[in-house]
């Protein structure tokens, strides 16, 4: 027997009708971005590896454990993207978008990859919804893209989400920050493996899930009380922004996020419906990031929303997703020159702007009518070969049972006025 295949660990078909979901996700996400001035961007799905090393952050556990990396045919490190950013970064970067007008809007969605242990709303290959402004650290723009993240969310039904933030500091304040917190971290009973990271990534220990962990940071200095005074005046203004838009949010002191290009305003979208994790949607402000990646100066705030997280989100929640109605009108011929009279017929009607699907594959009444109930069609046109001659079919509502005949000159028009 030949082998058959599954598709790879950790990764999972999207097949209609869910499909129609992740579509409806992704288009109102998109469309607060899309009002707001945003323009749309495709990178590659994967880049050179040191861009990810250098712009995530060679301590993180995406960039230590997560990517899928390769060598190609011709010895380039490349790796799949894990996310969208630093991509998104490294394109204005080489384009030079930072000399045109300020800021640069973009937004993206597509298929990222990390390797990571499988479990629900935890993926390998998962799907994004993004969005960067680059250029200017005005503090209005952090509070425009926190509310248009808000907004998608609420335009989607969900009443769950919560928004979470913190400020990181900058160059200047962070080290500061990072000291102390490494100083009272090396005070702590850890083991080996954490106390390793306290050398290289302090502000993620923070984010360490273990109970053991957790209750000896009760007392763990907080980001808040080292912001220098550039760093607190940006957050103010980020927050009377906010409270100005309407927007609600908790501050979350201890808020750190799994790559290290963030400075200032970080936060998170939060959900209580996602399995083992919370985080339904992410981001903060990079302005460092363009310098890392070898760019001059150029900051920038932006985030990313889990499509998938948010679809099971709104199962938890049991919100309903609108259901686009994939057939209208379902064509049933009977006999070979029915059938081609009725590919015309059907291709007229979708060219209208009805959605009409046809019984292909040559079946017998009883199994093309089975086929139009199953299609979720609310009419059905019957034609046989003998109906050519008198120019008359059959139309049928699906929902009464009701049937007229139709003069099949005039069946588009017909169907139209049933259909509105
Ligand atoms: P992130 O927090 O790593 O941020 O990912 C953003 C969102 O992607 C998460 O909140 C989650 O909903 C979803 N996500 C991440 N990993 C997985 C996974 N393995 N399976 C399913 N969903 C996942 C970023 O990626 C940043 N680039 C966001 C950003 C944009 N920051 C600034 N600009």
């Amino acid at each position: 027997m030949t082998q058959s295949f599954q598709g790879p660990k950790g990764t999972f078909d999207l097949l209609p009708p869910d499909s129609e979901l992740w579509l409806h996700v992704r288009e109102a996400m998109a469309a607060p971005l899309r009002t707001a001035g945003y323009g749309y961007i495709e990178t590659p799905v994967f880049e050179d590896t040191a861009l990810f090393e250098r712009g995530v952050g060679e301590s993180t556990d995406v960039v230590s454990k997560e990517m899928y990396s390769f060598v190609t045919r011709g010895d380039d490190r490349v790796t799949l993207r894990p996310e969208g950013t630093a991509g998104v970064v490294r394109s204005a970067v080489q384009h030079r978008l930072y000399a045109g007008q300020l800021p640069v809007k973009l937004w993206y969605s597509g298929s990222f990859f990390r390797y990571e242990r499988p479990q629900a709303g935890r993926y390998r290959h998962f799907s994004q919804v993004g969005a960067e402004a680059l250029g200017l650290d005005d503090p209005a723009l952090d509070a425009e893209l926190v509310a248009l993240g808000v907004r998608a969310f609420a335009d989607l039904g969900l009443r769950e989400v919560r928004l979470l933030m913190n400020s990181l500091g900058d160059a200047t304040c962070r080290p500061v920050y990072r000291a102390r917190l490494q100083e009272f971290l090396r005070s702590l009973d850890l083991d080996a493996e954490t106390r390793r990271r306290v050398e290289l990534n302090p502000l993620r220990v923070l984010d360490d899930k273990r109970p053991e962990v957790q209750a000896q940071l009760a007392d763990a200095p907080v980001v808040a009380d080292s912001l220098c005074d550039a760093c607190r005046a940006h957050y103010a203004a980020v927050r009377g922004h906010l409270a100005d838009l309407g927007v609600d949010w908790a501050e979350a002191p201890r808020l750190v996020r799994g790559l290290d290009y963030y400075t200032r305003t970080t936060f998170e979208f939060q959900h209580d419906g996602l399995g083992a994790q919370s985080a339904v949607g992410g981001g903060g402000r990079y302005d460092g990031l363009s310098e890392d990646v070898g760019g001059p100066p150029m900051p920038g705030i932006g985030w990313a929303l889990g499509v998938d997280r948010t679809v099971l989100a709104m199962r938890a929640e049991g919100v309903e997703a609108p259901v686009s109605s994939r057939c209208d009108v379902y064509a049933v011929p009977l006999g070979a020159e029915a059938k081609r009279r009725l590919l015309v017929l059907v291709d007229e009607l979708r060219r209208s702007g009805i959605a009409a699907d046809l019984a292909f594959g040559d079946r017998g009444l009883k199994g093309a009518m089975k086929g139009a109930d199953r299609s979720g069609a609310r009419l059905a046109v019957v034609v046989g070969d003998r109906d050519l001659e008198t120019g008359v079919g059959q139309l049928k509502d699906l929902a009464t049972g009701e049937q007229v005949a139709v003069p099949l000159d005039d069946v588009v028009a017909v169907i139209r006025e049933k259909l509105t």
